[in-house]
């Protein structure tokens, strides 16, 4: 038993290191893995230290293998196994790698102050939606058809309940935008939004870049009319208010 001090220790060092890697979930970072190794390379050392016998037991199959008395086989597989280990981590570290490169992605870029859409130059700043009149009947009415619009175009992609799950979402990446998540169109205003439609994925400035996405470029498909419509529906649709800046000056003045 008291020879196996040092098979023992090792065990009990490479369990450690197994348990914290496969058992701890999620898993750890590197350096908090190397300093629980560190603390527990101290504790068996101290252990195994403590007692004059053990240590002699624990130093004993070290001695052997540099004294040149253990098996050749061990001798070789130490004497060449350790260099190559440390040289086989030392290459993991500094390989290039061909993985794609951590790339953030900028969720809702900045519009340009202007862009061309059906043939003209529109001003993004000045733009509104002109079927937000006071007209409730005729408001109910656009909705309605764009909610037509809706189905016939974008429900494919951003889902028969505007939560960007359709038929082909899991296609794509970026995923089509789920217009339920107030990370989407509730902070947009609907300039912001009828941009984003009219000149779809191409449309995104470089600040937006690397992004692929699939939104195509509606101003091709669609009338002006037509993207205000499907605007307007999917606000109503999905529960989300457009973004005014109207709205803000007026929850000042409550205050
Ligand atoms: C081929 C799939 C596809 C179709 C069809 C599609 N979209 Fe998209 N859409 C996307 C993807 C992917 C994104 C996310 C990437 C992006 O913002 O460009 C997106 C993003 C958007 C955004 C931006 C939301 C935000 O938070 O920035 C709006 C608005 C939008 N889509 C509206 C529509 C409307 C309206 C239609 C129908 C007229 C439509 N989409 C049809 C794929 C699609």
């Amino acid at each position: 038993m008291q020879r196996h001090t040092f098979t023992l220790a090792l065990a009990l060092w490479l369990a450690i290191l197994a348990g914290l890697k496969l058992l701890v979930q999620p898993p750890m970072p590197a350096s908090v893995l190397m300093i629980y190794m560190v603390l527990s390379t101290l504790g068996i050392g101290v252990y195994v230290a403590a007692n004059e016998a053990r240590w002699r037991d624990f130093l004993a199959p070290l001695q052997a293998v540099f004294d040149g008395r253990a098996p050749r086989l061990v001798q070789a597989l130490v004497l060449a196994g350790l260099p190559l280990l440390v040289g086989y981590g030392t290459w993991q570290r500094t390989a290039p790698s061909w993985d794609a490169p951590f790339e953030p992605r900028v969720v809702h870029p900045e519009p340009p102050s202007s862009f061309s859409a059906h043939g003209k130059r529109i001003d993004t700043v000045a733009l509104k939606n002109p079927l937000r009149t006071g007209d409730a009947a005729a408001l109910a009415r656009h909705i309605a058809e764009g909610k037509t619009i809706y189905y016939r175009n974008c429900f494919y992609c951003h889902g028969d309940a505007l939560a960007g799950d359709g038929h082909f979402a899991g296609a794509f990446t970026p995923l089509p935008a789920n217009f339920r998540d107030v990370g989407t169109i509730g902070m947009l205003q609907e300039s912001y939004v009828y941009w984003r439609i009219a000149t779809g994925g191409p449309g995104l400035p470089k600040g937006a870049t690397p992004w692929l996405s699939a939104m195509p470029v509606w101003q091709h498909m669609l009338s002006e009319e037509e993207i205000w419509k499907v605007v307007l529906y999917i606000y109503e649709g999905s529960g989300a208010t457009p973004r005014t800046w109207d709205e803000e000056v007026k929850h000042d003045h409550h205050k």
